[in-house]
């Protein structure tokens, strides 16, 4: 069986990361392409060294573009490599424009699609991993999806076909990596300590396209590191570019403001904040499977089971709410129940299951 497996953008690295290691252990051949989306060292080539993940067979260099242009170009290169390596079926992560593309290429060329990640939603069509989400999952033949409420989403839309809930993959990988890293080293670095500082991460359209969401969010946490906390804010590259573009002073005695960390350094950083302010969605999850608390600045999350059970607050890109809930959250010592929300820690492994249960099947048809 061959599988070819499509990455680009930094949390698919961190997620095909535990998958290729299952299809390695099964002794699976898997082609490995890169589409170039993210191509800084610490976007990119940082999470190969780190997760030890395959150097890859093709890298398309696609790199930065409007959605159309990006999208456009990964779909002529992402075709070429299927025709020639005609592979049984091709393995894409989460919502980005390297998914669809590599989906949507797939799915034309009649090469059977499984996505990791299936069924999330955040019903905002504004938002292009929507799109990329809705999609993907409707010409996915395979639909892995990591909670019952993504299930439930699928079911709404008329998939039922090919849906399994098998957990979340990015568990599988924080859980195995948090135990391989030292984590004092990772604090004594920044000068942390633990549970006394914020992390923050800010990176999705909504809030880097806008002056006045950015302007907000920055406001808020130049108020809260004022109050005397400390806080870390590695900085996404379209974020950093936004800041400048828009003229926003980002000093404040309290604020250190770093280029985007590793995923180790990240795990560390997650796990011992007392609170994290972001908008992304991995890191939304990693906090929980930490223990941290996120305030979320944005309307609305596709990680609803979080806001749910009380544990992460949305706050939209509002100086006031953000600076208020991560002071009571900074303040609080509220007993965290254990909830299994995203499976076992056993996802990549039930996904290279189902995988090769279907290519038996099909031999003995
Ligand atoms: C993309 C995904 C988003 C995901 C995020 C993870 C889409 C539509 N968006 O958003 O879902 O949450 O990745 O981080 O696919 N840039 C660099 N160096 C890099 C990469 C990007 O400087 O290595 C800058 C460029 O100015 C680029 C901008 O960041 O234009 C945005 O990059 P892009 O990949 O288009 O979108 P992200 O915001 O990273
Ligand atoms: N991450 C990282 N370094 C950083 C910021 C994030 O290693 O400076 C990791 C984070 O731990 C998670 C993934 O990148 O595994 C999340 O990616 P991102 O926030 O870029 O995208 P999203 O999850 O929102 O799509």
């Amino acid at each position: 069986m061959k599988v070819l497996s499509i990455v680009g953008a930094r949390p698919q690295f961190v997620k095909a990361g535990i998958v290729s290691r299952e299809l390695r252990k099964k002794e699976i051949k898997e082609i490995f392409v890169h589409t170039g989306q993210h191509y800084d060292f610490n976007m990119s080539e940082v999470f190969f060294k780190e997760l030890q993940l395959p150097k890859p067979d093709y890298y398309l260099g696609i790199g930065s573009g409007l959605h159309g242009e990006q999208t456009g170009k990964m779909l002529i290169e992402i075709e070429k490599v299927l025709l020639k390596e005609k592979p049984d079926i091709v393995l894409v992560y989460g919502d980005t424009n390297s998914t669809l593309a590599g989906a949507l290429a797939s799915a034309k060329l009649h090469i059977p699609v499984a996505h990791v990640e299936a069924g999330l939603r955040s019903f905002n069509k504004k938002m292009p991993e929507e799109i990329n989400r809705v999609l993907t999952d409707h010409i996915s033949k395979f639909l892995f999806a990591p909670t019952e409420i993504a299930v439930e989403n699928l079911k709404r839309e008329g998939i039922t076909e090919g849906v399994y809930n098998v957990g979340d993959v990015m568990y599988d990988i924080a859980l195995e990596s948090i135990e391989k890293i030292d984590e004092q080293e990772v604090l004594d670095k920044y000068n942390l300590k633990s549970k006394k500082f914020i992390l923050t991460t800010i990176h999705r359209a909504e809030n880097t396209d806008s002056r006045e969401n950015l302007t907000n969010i920055m406001e808020a946490l130049k108020e809260i590191a004022n109050q005397g906390m400390k806080i870390i804010f590695p900085i996404h590259p379209r974020t950093k570019k936004a800041v400048e573009r828009y003229n926003i002073d980002l000093k404040a005695e309290n604020l250190l403001a770093v280029e985007p960390v590793s995923y180790f350094e990240m795990l560390v950083l997650e796990k011992n904040a007392k609170v994290i302010i972001t908008d992304s969605g991995g890191v939304q999850k990693e906090g929980y499977f930490f223990r941290t608390p996120c305030i979320i600045p944005r309307n609305e999350t596709e990680w609803v089971e979080l806001i749910d059970i009380g544990f992460n607050t949305l706050t939209g890109a509002k100086k006031e709410k953000i600076t208020y809930a991560t002071l009571k959250e900074f303040y609080s010592h509220k007993e965290i129940k254990k909830y299994n929300i995203y499976g076992d820690g056993k996802a990549s492994r039930k996904i290279v299951e189902i995988i090769i249960s279907h290519e038996n099947y099909m031999d003995n048809k």
